[in-house]
Formats: C-alpha cells, sequence, structure tokens
C-alpha cells in the first residue's frame, strides 16, 4: 500500500513540468510553441532566456532527485525497499514524460533523468553529468549528449552496483528517454539538429 501512495505521488511531482511553470511564471512564451517545442531546458534557452533555462533544469532535476532520495533514505521505516525505490525511480521519469496535468504530453527527461541518478547515488549522477558534458563540450549537441549520457547510466550502475532491480529501472530510464530522442536522432544523421546556444525558431 505505501509502495502504491508513494509511487502515485511520485508520478504527480515528475508531472509537473517546470518548463511551462518557469515560462508562465516570468510571462514568456510558451516552450510548446516554438524550437522543438519540447519542454525542456535546451528548448527554453531557446528563448534567449538562461535564467528561465537554468531554473527549468533545476525544478526537473530536483523532481527527479528528492522523491528518489527520501524513498531510498526513509522508505525502509515504511516498509519500502529497492523494488519500491525503482518503481519511484521510474514513476516519478514517466511523469516527466507523460504528465497526468498536461494531456500526457511531456518533455524527453533529461533533466529528470539527472536528477533521479543523483538520488541514487551521488557518483553515478555526476559521472552520468560529466559524460553530458564532455560530448555538449566536444559537439554542441544538447540531445547527443543526453543520448551518450543515457547509454553510459547503465554502465556506470553496473559498476558501483552489481545488477539489481534498481539497474533495471536505469535501463528502461535510458531506454525510454532514447525513444523520446528519435527525432533528435533523425536531425543528427540529417545534419539538421541545433546546436546549443542557437535561437528559436
Ligand atoms: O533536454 C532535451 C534535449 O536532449 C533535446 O532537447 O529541445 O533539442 O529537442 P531539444
Amino acid at each position: 500500500m505505501n509502495t502504491l501512495l508513494i509511487t502515485l505521488a511520485a508520478y504527480l511531482i515528475g508531472s509537473i513540468s517546470f518548463a511551462v511553470v518557469v515560462t508562465r511564471l516570468l510571462g514568456m512564451a510558451d516552450p510548446r510553441t516554438y524550437g522543438s517545442k519540447n519542454p525542456g531546458a535546451t528548448n527554453v534557452l531557446r528563448s534567449g532566456n538562461k535564467a528561465a533555462a537554468a531554473l527549468t533544469l533545476l525544478g526537473d532535476a530536483l523532481k527527479g532527485l528528492v522523491p528518489v532520495w527520501w524513498v531510498q533514505q526513509y522508505g525502509m521505516d515504511y516498509g519500502i525497499g529497492d523494488n519500491g525505490v525503482a518503481l519511484v525511480a521510474l514513476a516519478v521519469f514517466i511523469g516527466h514524460l507523460w504528465p497526468v496535468f498536461f494531456r500526457f504530453v511531456g518533455g524527453k527527461g533529461v533533466a529528470t533523468a539527472l536528477g533521479v541518478l543523483i538520488g541514487l547515488n551521488g557518483w553515478l549522477g555526476l559521472a552520468t553529468l560529466v559524460t553530458w558534458l564532455v560530448i555538449a563540450y566536444a559537439f554542441r549537441y544538447s540531445s547527443l549528449a543526453a543520448l551518450v549520457a543515457a547509454v553510459f547510466a547503465p554502465f556506470y550502475y553496473g559498476l558501483l552496483f552489481g545488477t539489481d532491480i534498481k539497474l533495471l529501472a536505469v535501463l528502461v530510464m535510458s531506454g525510454l528517454l532514447v525513444y523520446r530522442h528519435r527525432k533528435n536522432i533523425a536531425n543528427l544523421i540529417a545534419g539538421k539538429e541545433s546546436r546549443i546556444g542557437s535561437k528559436k525558431k
């Protein structure tokens, strides 16, 4: 029962799109109407407002981090073990991708996945973040950096902790993240993907 409730709560938290919330609060255009039309930090950055993009990144990452960290720290007090942690990790991520508050049309999950990984383990999150930064710095494509980081994250988890139920959650999360980037993958192959810092069209 507790596992079901916390999983539902995680899904609802994940359903809060900070790209929409932040841009609305700042009186900016809705990111679902320009650029890639994705409600995420990369697309908010295309508005030219770096602070709004940073706040989106922070909000979407924290909504992944806090529930996972909390359930991992205190879940056992409520009889919630590793299975529950894995469910919460997936639920918060799925909430971002298919949010109940936005007709199930959500984002691609990069910031939220990073938050989830940090919540699972700081070193896991750091390794994944560094991977993203290296690829983003080298190629200037946010999507490519996310795709490479998503492929590496399960390996980092396996190296740090071996195989367990939470690795399965990380694998599913990475798979969904790659799936949500299929348009970006097509654009990258076609040489049409916009680089970090390019403005909205
Ligand atoms: O954070 C999502 C990023 O990987 C791609 O975003 O807007 O370029 O599709 P976007």
